[in-house]
């Protein structure tokens, strides 16, 4: 019998320790150890040592390079966001809320992959055959080349793997499968590592795609060490408005493509649906009579913009500090704005509370969005109107001066085809095109940005 030793690791990091600790000295998370027990029979660098043994070093120059074999998985939106396609021998790691859909758009391209000949094994850890079955029949799924097998045991599956010999196969998910290397419990950082550890080995040796679902903690974070993003090639959040229809997924890290692309699709009652114009998902709610406090924007997610409603709603405060609320948008960047407003364009928010919302449940982290974000407030605290055939794009600087965006043009074209008629733009941006189809107003200053799509006339009457 081999001797049991017990440590203790941190779930937010995997950091190791021979005893309890309330503080993690690498992450610095509070009660984040949990107390794990480890056989040292075989241990998972020992599989590994078998690989590193037969790899040699080689000269750079000797080095030739392989083109990337890319499997499209025919669901475009997806393969967007893996950069054109999955790679031959990646392992992507697909993370996101329970019940958001992982299960049901991985089957999915499973059943899509069958039927461009791939041969797939889906490994089930948490569902059993019969209802992966029902989910299949939903999803009209019906192939032949995908086999099912609801497995925890990595060792196991590994062996299915050698046998079946699977073009991609996932794996669902990470932490419900445990490997016998490691005696702690199934989820636990260990058991995640060692897993991720024989799956990286089983991709990158026997040249297979690993598609590996992982649940995120209530934070948001994947589940499990941080060391996990870190092994893994792909990195994608699947992420939603649980109280809405449509989804995104959102790559985080691409070893492979661009990290800033965004695919959208809606949750029907058979599936997953890619949704191809999206503005027509974000702008069709928003009100047909223009409101105080609203402004369009175009955001430049990856390689498509959208055209987004930003909401603000200021009021006198009842607190002894004024409240800021924003949703969708970063709540240091809204500070930053409001300073701005406040010394450059002199409008006094200091009892004011603001909130502000992006509509459609995004996030915008870029800063193009400043001058949406402060003219939808400037407006709201006015009580005037920005004509709703107007975008506004532009980045602020802290003395009040517009910065110029990248994407200018295709942003523009974005907003002409979903009927707008005129658009505040920053002005060092050059606009060789559609200066035919759309009113262009470049602005040097905040405060003549909002001169140019305030009209004093429009006033609201409630
Ligand atoms: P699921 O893929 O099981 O989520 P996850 O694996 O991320 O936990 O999706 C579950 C939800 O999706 C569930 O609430 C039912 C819904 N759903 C549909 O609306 N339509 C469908 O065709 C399918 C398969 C699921
Ligand atoms: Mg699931």
């Amino acid at each position: 019998m081999a001797k049991v030793k017990s440590k203790w690791v941190c779930i937010e990091c995997g950091y190791e320790s021979a005893g309890y600790l309330g503080k993690c000295p690498e992450c610095s998370s509070w009660g984040s150890f949990n107390e794990e027990t480890q056989f040292s029979e075989k241990s998972a660098n020992a599989v590994n040592n078998e690989f590193i043994n037969k790899e040699k070093p080689e000269l750079l120059k000797d080095i030739q390079l392989k083109d990337d074999i890319r499997i499209s998985t025919n669901i475009s939106e997806f393969d967007r966001i893996l950069g054109g396609g999955l790679v031959q021998g990646s392992l992507v790691l697909i993370a996101g809320d329970p019940g958001i859909g992982k299960s049901t758009i991985l089957l999915q391209t499973g059943g899509e992959l069958c039927e461009c000949g791939k041969k797939v094994l889906y490994v089930s850890a948490e569902e059993s055959a019969n209802q992966i079955k029902l989910r299949a029949e939903r999803l009209q799924i019906n192939s032949n080349n995908l086999y099912i097998y609801p497995q925890t045991s990595m060792e196991n599956i590994k062996s299915q793997i050698d046998e079946i010999a699977p073009d991609v196969v996932v794996v669902d998910s990470i932490q419900a499968i445990y490997s016998q290397n490691v005696a702690s419990t199934a989820g636990s950082v260990s058991q995640i590592r060692e897993c991720c550890n024989l799956l990286m080995h089983i991709a990158k040796t026997k040249n297979i795609t690993v598609l590996v679902i992982g649940h995120v903690t209530k934070e948001g974070s994947i589940a499990g060490p941080k060391v996990l993003e870190h092994m893994v090639d792909t990195v994608i959040y699947f992420e939603g408005d649980k109280y809405k229809s449509y989804r995104m997924l959102r790559s985080m890290k691409n070893r492979f493509g661009n990290t800033s692309e965004v695919g959208i699709f809606e949750m029907h009652s058979d599936g997953l649906k890619e949704v191809k114009n999206p503005n027509e998902l974000f702008l069709n709610e928003r009100s047909q009579v223009a409101v105080p406090g609203s402004a369009i924007i175009v955001s430049n997610e990856g390689t498509r913009p959208l055209l987004v409603e930003i909401q603000a709603l200021v009021g006198t405060t009842p607190y002894p500090t004024p409240r800021r609320v924003v949703n969708g948008v970063d709540s240091s960047r809204l500070l930053q704005i409001l300073a701005v407003l406040e010394k450059r364009v002199g409008l006094n928010l200091s009892k004011q509370d603001v909130y502000v919302n992006v509509m459609g449940g995004i996030d915008i982290s870029e800063p193009a969005a400043d001058l949406g974000i402060a003219i939808a407030v400037a407006t709201c605290a006015r009580d005037v109107v920005v004509d709703s055939q107007t975008v506004i794009i532009g980045e602020i600087g802290l003395s009040g001066e517009i910065h110029p965006v990248n994407n200018i043009e295709k942003r523009l074209n974005e907003a002409i085809s979903s009927g707008f008629k005129k658009a505040i733009i920053p002005y060092a941006n050059n606009v060789q095109n559609n200066t035919n189809k759309i009113e262009i107003v470049k602005v040097k200053r905040l405060i003549d940005a909002i001169g140019a799509c305030v009209c004093p006339q429009t006033v609201y009457q409630t």
